[in-house]
């Protein structure tokens, strides 16, 4: 006798059998990340208040044309697309704003916001796929930070420490690690290998995905921490710069 197959019902949006607070997971995405955009839209588009003595914001870094010789907007609107760009195209962070502003879908086992998945192969969300090149632009924007940070221990061309260069120097180790627990650059230590004892460089390269790897399970919690350093770092150069509070010398 024939076997009948019954096509699964289709689940409407959002409905499932699940009794579990699914939907408490996307919330703090939507506060946060939607803070964030927020607050850094504002920030990038105030062009003020962005440097004081030995300091410099992150969202300015490198600062480009402050002058306004030839940019008369904002100099963070001249960089913004590198460290954005990396960090909207992170595997991560899709994986998080797909569930809580798209609801596609909002968890496992609840129903879909649409029936037509393509995924990332059209546009515009084929341009995801950029982020196997971003941390080469993540990189570059780390050398600049870290030469921020540098100078932020000179005061008046003496060595000093402010509550600023400890809130900038934190900063930019939680986006190192961040930017070097990429997904991307762990694929390029052991990406597209079979065999590592027979690549060229093998044991280095295994030592280094092996590494990467370990510490790769820490992206979620570095890709949290790095985004509200990075807007507090912000925050707080902008508060000295605009007379709202003082900086503490330490040494
Ligand atoms: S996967 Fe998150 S930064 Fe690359």
């Amino acid at each position: 006798m024939a076997e009948v197959q019954v096509a699964p019902a289709e689940k409407a949006f959002g409905s499932t059998a699940r009794r579990d607070a699914w939907w408490v997971e996307i919330i703090p995405v939507i506060v946060l990340l939607g803070g964030f955009g927020m607050y850094a839209t504002l920030r990038a588009v105030e062009g003020k208040f962005y440097e004081w003595g030995p300091y410099l914001s992150p969202f300015y870094s490198p600062l480009i044309d402050p002058n306004h010789r030839w940019w008369p907007l904002s100099p963070a609107l001249l960089i913004l697309v590198g460290p954005l760009g990396f960090r909207v195209t992170c595997y991560y962070y899709r994986k998080a704003y797909y569930r809580a502003f798209f609801f596609d879908l909002s968890a496992c086992a609840v129903g879909e916001r649409k029936k037509s998945y393509c995924g990332e192969t059209k546009f515009p969300f084929i341009l995801q796929n950029v982020h196997r090149y971003s941390p080469y632009v993540a990189i570059l924007f780390l050398y600049f930070l870290w030469r921020d940070v540098i100078r932020a221990f000179a005061f008046d061309g003496k060595f000093g420490v402010g509550a600023g260069t400890l809130v900038l120097l934190i900063n930019v180790c939680l986006l190192t690690l961040y930017t070097f627990l990429c997904h991307s650059l762990r694929h390029l230590a052991g990406g597209k290998l079979d065999c590592f004892s027979c690549a060229t460089f093998g044991t280095p390269r295994y030592k280094a995905w092996r590494g990467i790897t370990a510490l790769n399970e820490g992206h979620m919690l570095l890709a949290w921490s790095s985004l509200v350093s990075v807007g507090l770092a912000d925050l707080y150069v902008r508060l000295v710069a605009s007379g709202a509070i003082r900086d503490v010398r330490l040494f």
